[in-house]
């Protein structure tokens, strides 16, 4: 179980000049978010907001270097560095990017957050997911998103889809079945413990129902 955020420790998200809305996209790798991210994207440009799409990991140049650690390095992480390098990259992203962003008053599409740390090198590898939760935290100042969208999928099927795009496996989702199972529990585990935050969705409803579902909760965030 994994417990809330006490309120102390979203103080620097709440507080200050934040003005934007930030929408996070979480789930297994294949569950569809970059789609939703840019169908979300597409609409909420048309409604003329400003929109900043971005990723973890690797949404800053010293991301993009990260990322090529965290997922095509050649043999073995500790998973405690594994879980340090993410952080590294969720710290300069969210002070050079994302928090500026927010404060413009932009809506931040933001592929993957903490959430994936916590269900990936939590409940994947195995550490403690408070901590690693905790270690975010810290890297991020406390920030955590309007809306965290959960693309909830069976890792038999999202395995299926990644071989259907012939592209080569990175290191994560080259893992075993049982690490994407624990993963997709870690998420379900996340959103049971801050269902105000969390719209968990079937990803094998089609695309357009999917979207309306995504546009519909952002709506009610925008009108906050
Ligand atoms: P992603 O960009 O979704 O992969 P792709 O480009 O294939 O869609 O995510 C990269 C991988 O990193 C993904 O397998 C999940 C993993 N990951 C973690 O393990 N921890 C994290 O904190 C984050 C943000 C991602």
């Amino acid at each position: 179980m994994i417990d809330p955020v006490p309120r102390g420790q979203q103080t620097e998200a709440s507080s200050g000049t934040r003005r934007g809305v930030w929408i996070t996209l979480e789930g297994g790798d294949g569950a569809g978010k970059t789609t939703q991210a840019t169908l979300l994207g597409e609409w909420l440009t048309s409604t003329g907001r400003s929109v900043l799409r971005t990723r973890e990991p690797g949404g800053t140049d010293v991301g993009v270097l990260v990322r090529d650690i965290v997922l095509h390095h050649r043999g073995d992480i500790a998973p405690r560095a594994e879980a340090l390098l993410y952080a590294a990259d969720r710290a300069h992203h969210i002070a050079t990017l994302v928090r500026p962003a927010l404060e413009r008053g932009d809506v931040v599409i933001q592929d993957r957050y903490l959430d994936s740390s916590v269900a990936y090198q939590g409940a994947g590898r195995v550490l403690d997911a408070g901590e690693v939760r905790d270690l975010s935290l810290w890297a991020a100042g406390g920030l955590l998103p309007d809306v965290t969208v959960l693309l909830d999928l069976d890792p038999a099927v999202a395995r299926d889809r990644l071989h259907a795009d012939h592209k080569p496996f990175d290191r994560l989702e080259a893992e075993r079945d049982e690490f994407h199972v624990r993963v997709r529990e870690g998420f379900l585990a996340l959103a049971a413990a801050e269902p105000d935050r969390f719209l968990v969705l079937d990803a094998t409803l089609p695309v357009d129902r999917l979207a309306a579902a995504v546009r519909d909760r952002v709506a009610g965030a925008l009108a906050r």
